[in-house]
């Protein structure tokens, strides 16, 4: 199978990436720090808010792309919780587009078997927003295609700060004393319990940090960083970074597979006597 079976490619460009990407190297996570909506405004002279709902129609096509790709998840960096620090227009600009977004694209989320989850601290949201993405997973609790994660009000540390207190509470709550903590109770109390972990981490407008974002999911992602604002991150882009990742290679500690395995005495002999 080809690449090209699971996507009509609209431009050359798209072609010609389609063509060096191998469908059965997918990732299986994709997480994605959409950043450089101001800039790209900025560079228009335009309003920061014009910049974001740009970065609505970009998040529009890498959700569409990646589930026709059939990547099983994907999750996106809407608003963290150092965000609030930006001026208060700004933020109800944010909250009001994506209820927007959701209003306008669930019924296609849905009907394209996307489950969409969101992760974060709901709590601090406008109520108005909470209900809204409430009913949106609802919605599309019993889809089986792609997961799109979304991260709202989302912070790592925070995530790992409500982790570990829902492990302190099981614990309290069944008398646990001897109970030890290992990795597997930590990612089973993160709210993304149950979704691998992100094989590929993209970050757009060339900032090189995480910016407190899956702190502990990331370990082993590849990241891939690039100078595109993210209203400008189209389909090329996305496949130009799944053709860079399918050319890393993934060691985990490990060695090169190409790499000779014998680390003998013998060869070590063998090294000292020539010497
Ligand atoms: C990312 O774009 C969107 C959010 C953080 C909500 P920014 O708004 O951070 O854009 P820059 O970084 O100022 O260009
Ligand atoms: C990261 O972008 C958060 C989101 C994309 C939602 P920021 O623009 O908030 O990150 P910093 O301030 O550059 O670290
Ligand atoms: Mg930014």
């Amino acid at each position: 199978m080809s690449a090209r079976d699971l996507l009509k490619p609209a431009t050359r460009e798209e072609a010609r990436l389609l063509d060096e990407l191998d469908p059965a190297r997918l990732p299986r996570h994709i997480a994605i720090i959409m950043d450089g909506n101001g800039r790209w405004a900025q560079r228009r002279h335009l309003p920061r808010v014009a910049g974001h709902r740009a970065g609505v129609h970009a998040a529009r096509t890498v959700i569409e792309t990646c589930a026709r790709l059939k990547i099983p998840a994907l999750t996106l960096y809407a608003f963290s919780v150092e965000n609030w620090r930006r001026p208060k227009a700004e933020v109800d600009f944010l909250m009001r587009l994506l209820r927007e977004y959701l209003r306008k694209e669930l019924p296609v989320i849905h009907r394209n078997n996307i489950r969409l989850l969101v992760i974060g601290r709901p709590q601090q949201l406008p109520r108005e927003v909470r209900e809204d993405v409430a009913m949106a997973m609802r919605t599309t609790a019993a889809n089986t295609g792609m997961q799109l994660v979304v991260a709202l009000n989302y912070g790592g540390r925070t995530e790992l700060v409500d982790a570990f207190n829902a492990i302190l509470d099981h614990v309290r709550h069944n008398g646990m004393d001897t109970f030890r903590v290992d990795e597997q109770t930590i990612a089973q109390h993160l709210y993304t319990a149950g979704l691998p972990d992100p094989d590929l981490l993209i970050r757009t407008s060339g900032e090189m940090r995480v910016s407190n974002f899956l702190l502990w999911q990331i370990a082993y992602a590849e990241i891939y960083v690039t100078d595109t604002l993210w209203p400008d991150f189209n389909r090329a882009r996305l496949l130009e970074a799944l053709v860079d990742f399918q050319k890393r290679e993934r060691r985990y500690g490990g060695l090169s597979p190409s790499e000779p395995r014998e680390f003998s005495e013998q060869a070590l002999v063998g090294r000292r006597t020539r010497g």
